[in-house]
């Protein structure tokens, strides 16, 4: 048993340097055994640089680790891993085309006993033990690439775990999880925290905070703020810390005057995924799409931006009917989708923040057939300025930007584009409060424009607070349409679990 006198982890002036920009500025963290201690700050505060230290994938220019009690230099991923550290990242690290068992057991395949060949049943059968461990149902034998954002999670989660690791760093697990699956993961943690080991928890949901954490540490803009009991501050206290000044409204709803109608679909199905979807949105309104993960709503939207085919079912829009084969054709119609996936689908991770910027409407900075630097410049400053997007250029490249901060990036795009119809697949995923009630501001100032918002978010909270209507899918279907009046929480997870039906066909 290792002596509880120590700690279990001890970092000191933690100093990192990026060209441009000080990320971490003699920033320190403490990790008792048995704790959950969570690290929280605005995007781009320094906090997954400084896991990265830890974790041996960046290296750090000055500063001190300590592992109970003794003094330890991490020098690569590997020798991280040796000393019972184990990172789940905010970007996945899952390697797309090997099965679940081959993920998780990278490079630590067991074999067919001293010769060098795997041995694969036991592979397979202990994979199947450590996602038993994590609730997930599924064949090891799929190949990653056909799980869902969620399920990779979990399957990253199944990886640390099957490590035994000491220190088990989780940056952002929640920002692809819904309900169901973030309970399975605080009871994962709630048995974790019984034994000799220690979780660093980041997050952007403050919420949950209080429902898992011991400590937590504020961070801001590189620099450590102070650490604190999580029974002695409030959620306003960790807020005013986190952005350095009161935040006034978190959800700065307007309610606009309901304009024409914009977007109508009508019995969309699609097989496997959805079937009978009808609705319609207006402008000046957001609806909000919710349920829980799986229930087919980020399907709906992809068949909707024609990035899948539908079987059956009639799209209008202002009115008239369309046909939408692709993503060109829906964009060609005012459509514009916000994914869930931004490394996949949102971003071009090797051009600058001002390309990015501009990348779905480049004929608004085009004069002739040249493309207008001055004019592009100037569009991507001032999203970079309202969006509070931080980075030290609009020239750097989206790659070395936070995970939050790249999210702005995708939102700044769409925000562009010239699209009538909006639909975003969880917008906030991993953005901090402060840059949340921004981003809802931009939405208000579109819809004032007149454009109809589509909003899937699985937070009740901000779908309560943003949307003028509810809708609930539960397992492909509509289950119910809430008004922003009679939404509450408790009806729309009735309606998501499917233990109630309401107003729909
Ligand atoms: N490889 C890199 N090259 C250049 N700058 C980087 C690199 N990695 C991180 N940075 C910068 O360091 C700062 C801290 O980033 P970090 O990813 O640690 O923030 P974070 O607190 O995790 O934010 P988020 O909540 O958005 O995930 C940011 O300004 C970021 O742009
Ligand atoms: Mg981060």
């Amino acid at each position: 048993m290792p002596s509880h006198d120590n700690l279990l982890l001890e970092m000191k002036h933690i100093t990192k340097r990026f060209p441009g920009v000080l990320a971490l500025d003699k920033v320190k963290l403490e990790l008792r055994y048995g704790e959950v201690h969570c690290l929280v700050g605005e995007n781009g505060a320094g906090k997954s640089t400084l896991m990265k230290i830890l974790a041996g994938a960046v290296p750090m220019d000055d500063g001190e680790i300590y592992i109970e009690g003794k003094k330890v230099e991490i020098t690569s991923p590997f020798q991280a891993q040796q000393l019972g550290i184990s990172m789940i990242y905010q970007e996945f690290n899952l390697i797309p085309y090997l099965s679940v068992a081959e993920n998780i057991f990278l490079g630590r395949e067991p074999k067919k006993g001293k010769t060098p060949f795997i041995d694969w049943k036991r592979m397979y059968k202990d994979a199947e033990d450590v996602l038993n461990l994590v609730g997930l149902k599924i064949d090891v034998r799929t190949p990653v690439v056909e799980l869902s954002v969620a399920q990779q999670q979990m399957v990253e989660i199944a990886k640390a775990l099957s490590i035994k690791a000491k220190i088990i760093v989780m940056d952002e697990p929640s920002a692809t999880l819904t309900d169901h699956e973030l309970k399975t993961l605080f009871d994962i943690i709630r048995t974790l925290r019984r034994q000799d080991l220690g979780i660093i928890y980041i997050s952007h949901r403050l919420e949950e905070l209080y429902e898992i954490g011991n400590r937590v540490t504020v961070m801001r803009d590189g620099q450590y703020i102070g650490t604190f009991e999580i029974c002695d501050v409030t959620r306003e206290d960790i807020i005013r810390m986190m952005v350095g000044r009161e935040l006034t409204e978190e959800y700065p709803k307007v309610i606009f005057k309901r304009g024409p109608e914009r977007l109508r679909v009508e019995n969309l199905t699609r097989k496997g995924a959805f079937e009978n979807i009808s609705f319609s949105v207006h402008a000046g309104e957001i609806v909000g799409l919710t349920g829980l993960v799986g229930a087919g709503r980020t399907e709906v939207a992809r068949a909707i931006f024609g990035a899948d085919p539908l079987d059956k079912g009639k799209i209008y829009v202002d009115g008239s009917e369309v046909k939408i084969r692709s993503p060109q054709e829906a964009i060609y119609h005012g459509i514009g989708l916000l994914t869930e996936d931004r490394k996949n689908q949102g971003l071009v991770l090797s051009m600058t923040v001002r390309e990015n910027t501009t990348l779905a409407n480049l004929k608004r900075v085009t004069k002739w057939l040249f493309l207008n630097i001055p004019e592009e410049k100037r569009v991507s400053k001032k999203f970079v300025e309202e969006l509070q997007i931080r980075t030290p250029s609009i020239e750097q490249i989206a790659q070395n930007l936070s995970g939050g901060n790249q999210q702005k990036v995708v939102l700044a795009k769409w925000l562009f584009t010239n699209s009538k119809i909006l639909i975003f697949d969880e917008p906030t995923r991993g953005i901090d409060v402060g840059a949340k009630a921004e981003i809802f501001k931009l939405m208000n100032q579109l819809l004032e424009r007149g454009v109809a918002i589509l909003m899937i978010s699985s937070e009740l909270p901000e779908v309560l607070g943003m949307c003028d209507r509810i809708l609930v899918m539960h397992e492909g279907r509509l289950a119910g349409e809430l008004s922003r009046e009679e939404a509450t929480q408790e009806k729309i997870m009735q309606l998501a679990t499917g233990y109630i039906k309401k107003n729909v066909a």
